[in-house]
């Protein structure tokens, strides 16, 4: 074995202070708590729920069964309001003054809302919302840059019980005409431009032509970023003018424990993307119950002998527009009384060292980022992070993909300090394993307590019963054996539905394993116990820790003037992980050269969002089918690869894979 792999396969252990103060002290407690919620799941919830605040109390903690209905309602014919729980319920408590949500503008600029002003602009935000006629239950589309503006008015739709759908920054106008018109929103809140890296970049005029297509939309709602004039609509309503005349009076609305909190779309394997629905209740429970335990940081909930002023600060560098940021950034720390901290820009501008000075600025304790942002920093080496004092720093965390060892490793010395030899300590390195289906963690070590193994996920969370599955749904019990991974009871935190398709819902998670929730992830055991999530069964592409569908990116190239048919598959990248490798048959006719490439490239942007980019585009005259007609994409990852085709008798057409395996081989190697 090398030195190196020794080192891999070492338990790493969280610095021995944290156990002190720690919610769950050790992993017989652990243990114990664990058997009791997966036992007696119904008493274990009922205590969590405590943390709470209902209006109504609720009669049952979950009805359903997992032989059954799998997922069931939670916290009954429960009332309550989560926004309530985030902001009203500390400034009743008498901690008005103290800080909530922090952010920080690219230019440095820092809004620092104390939970008095935050009820004050949350309700400015939910009046201005109601006067264009929003109502519970209806849905409000939010396409915004990390503006505070978005944690406001997401938080004003909670407030009144509207649903809101927020899109990605980064995905395309297209794509956000897709998400409104399935869930039929009323409103569609946007900014005018979008700072990034010091310029002023277009949003609202990418809408031209597109939002006139929405017959939902009553009113498109702008939020003034820069100020530059911008494409104007007649549905425009200036949203910053509206909401500096509102009220700062605004009631929360009773909600029902199910009623909808969030719909956020997710990429499938197949169609278009898929509206996950997170209700009130018990996505509120599951996510603070998670973060409480997990991180182990003082909050107005439990102030672990701290001062108000004084408790630790959390930072998530996510985006809003992913389920990390409504659950990591918002939701669950606002809910538990942390100080939370958003941040406007990206980690590399001005400076490299960014996220570290943010750290250092703002005394963060808790810092919770993804494996593609700890690769692309790393590569600036460790001086960036030591200009910075992060001496205040006691847990980091990753999320969305695997961390593997080099970055695990860089992390680990560099920024948690930690030792090496045989028990190595540091400050320990969360790794969360979730899902936007899932609502919060399912697999994570407890920061404080649980020896960390690189790249593992290590055990589940509590109320959380994983399994790994063969083919035919028979339990796998052996070490290092990849398997499907799947879970076999559910939680709060669950997704209740698919927007409008309850049957894509049961077919996509509940069928494939009967009476399981089937993440889509393969996986498997070591030894010890220890979880390593292998990465999708399915034909999703994680690109930077983000979801991205085969089938959305092939409508997008396809819909390009001179493509007959394309498919997708993922290729090995350094920095994103992975990303797409294309193959394109074009029209007849048509000659496949450089220029059509790069042309492809940009109609896919333009259609699907900057951040989905196919990096190699190969032309083939044929794709590799079954005799049903089927893309055996499995072939395909192989010829990129430049790997083992395998058997391919069963392709309606095996005399293509020899084409198509020498056009790859005139592409020569391919590195990112
Ligand atoms: C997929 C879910 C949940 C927030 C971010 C991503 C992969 C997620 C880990 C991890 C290995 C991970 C899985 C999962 N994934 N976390 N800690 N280790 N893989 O949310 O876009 O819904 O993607 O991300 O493949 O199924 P998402």
């Amino acid at each position: 074995m090398s030195e190196s792999d020794k080192e891999k396969q070492k338990l790493y252990y969280p610095s021995p202070e944290l156990a002190t103060t720690a919610r769950v002290k050790n992993m017989e407690e652990y243990k114990k708590i664990w058997k009791h919620s997966v036992e007696k799941p119904r008493e274990f919830w009922a205590e969590e729920a405590k943390m709470v605040d209902f209006f109504t109390p609720y009669k049952e903690v979950w009805t359903g069964s997992t032989d059954d209905d799998f997922v069931g309602k939670w916290f009954t014919e429960g009332k309550l309001n989560v926004a309530y729980n985030c902001i009203d319920r500390w400034v009743e408590k008498g901690f008005g003054d103290e800080e909530s949500l922090i952010w920080m503008g690219e230019d440095d600029t820092i809004k620092s809302y104390s939970f008095s002003q935050l009820k004050d602009e949350v309700s400015k935000a939910a009046n201005a919302l109601k006067s264009l006629g929003v109502k519970k239950g209806d849905r409000v589309c939010l396409w915004l840059p990390m503006i505070s503006e978005l944690a406001i008015i997401m938080l004003a739709c909670a407030r009144i019980g509207a649903i809101h759908s927020i899109v990605f920054g980064g995905f395309s106008a297209e794509s956000v005409k897709d998400r409104i018109d399935d869930s039929e929103c009323k409103v569609l809140v946007v900014a005018d431009e979008v700072k990034r890296a010091g310029k002023a970049k277009p949003m609202k005029i990418n809408l031209k032509g597109i939002i006139e297509q929405c017959p939902s939309i009553e009113h498109v709602a702008v939020v003034k970023v820069t100020g530059n004039p911008t494409y104007e609509y007649e549905k425009d309503v200036d949203f910053s003018a509206l909401m500096a005349t509102q009220s700062a009076d605004c009631p929360c609305e009773p909600m029902d424990s199910e009623d909808v909190l969030f719909i956020l779309y997710t990429s499938g394997t197949t169609g278009k993307p898929k509206g996950v629905v997170h209700t009130t209740g018990g996505y509120l429970v599951y996510g603070m119950s998670t973060n409480k335990y997990v991180w182990d940081y003082s909050c107005l909930l439990d102030l672990k002998g701290a001062e108000p002023k004084d408790r630790d600060v959390w930072y998530c560098t996510a985006d809003i527009g992913w389920i990390t940021g409504h659950t990591q950034i918002i939701y669950s720390p606002l809910a538990l009384g942390a100080k939370t901290v958003m941040y406007e820009g990206t980690p590399t501008w001005p400076h490299k060292g960014r996220f570290w000075e943010i750290c250092q600025k703002l005394g963060v304790t808790h810092f919770y980022t993804a494996p593609t942002a700890i690769r692309a920093l790393m590569k600036y080496g460790a001086e960036e992070v030591n200009k910075w004092d992060l001496s205040k720093l006691k847990m980091l965390g990753t999320v969305g993909e695997v961390c593997n060892w080099p970055e695990w490793k860089w992390y680990w010395d560099v920024v948690g300090k930690g030792t090496g030899g045989e028990k190595p300590v540091g400050r320990p390195i969360v790794d969360s394993y979730w899902q936007t289906e899932t609502g919060s963690y399912m697999m994570v070590n407890f920061g404080s307590i649980t020896p960390m193994k690189p790249g593992s996920c290590t055990f589940p969370f509590f109320g959380c019963n994983p399994v790994l599955l063969n083919e035919e749904g028979e339990k796998i019990n052996t070490p290092m054996t990849q398997a499907y991974f799947a879970y076999d009871m559910p939680w709060p935190g669950l997704m209740r539905t698919v927007w409008g398709d309850h049957d894509r819902f049961v077919s996509t998670y509940l069928t494939k394993f009967k009476n399981h929730y089937f993440t889509g992830d393969y996986a498997q055991i070591d030894e010890k116990g220890y979880y390593f999530i292998l990465g999708r069964s399915d034909d999703v592409i994680k690109v930077s820790g983000h979801r991205l569908g085969s089938a959305e990116v092939e409508a997008a190239i396809n819909s390009h003037d001179a493509v007959a048919e394309s498919a997708v598959c993922p290729y090995p990248h350094s920095m994103k992980g992975s990303t797409i490798f294309a193959y394109v048959t074009l029209m007849s006719g048509v000659e496949g050269n450089e220029e059509l490439k790069t042309d492809i490239v940009k109609h896919v942007r333009a259609m699907a969002g900057p951040a989905v980019k196919p990096e190699v585009i190969m032309f083939s005259d044929a794709l590799p089918k079954t005799r049903s007609g089927k893309i055996m994409r499995r072939v395909l990852k192989a010829i990129a690869l430049q790997g083992d085709i395998g058997n391919v008798m069963t392709l309606a057409n095996p005399e293509v894979v020899q084409a198509l395996v020498d056009e790859r081989a005139k592409l020569g190697e391919i590195k990112f």
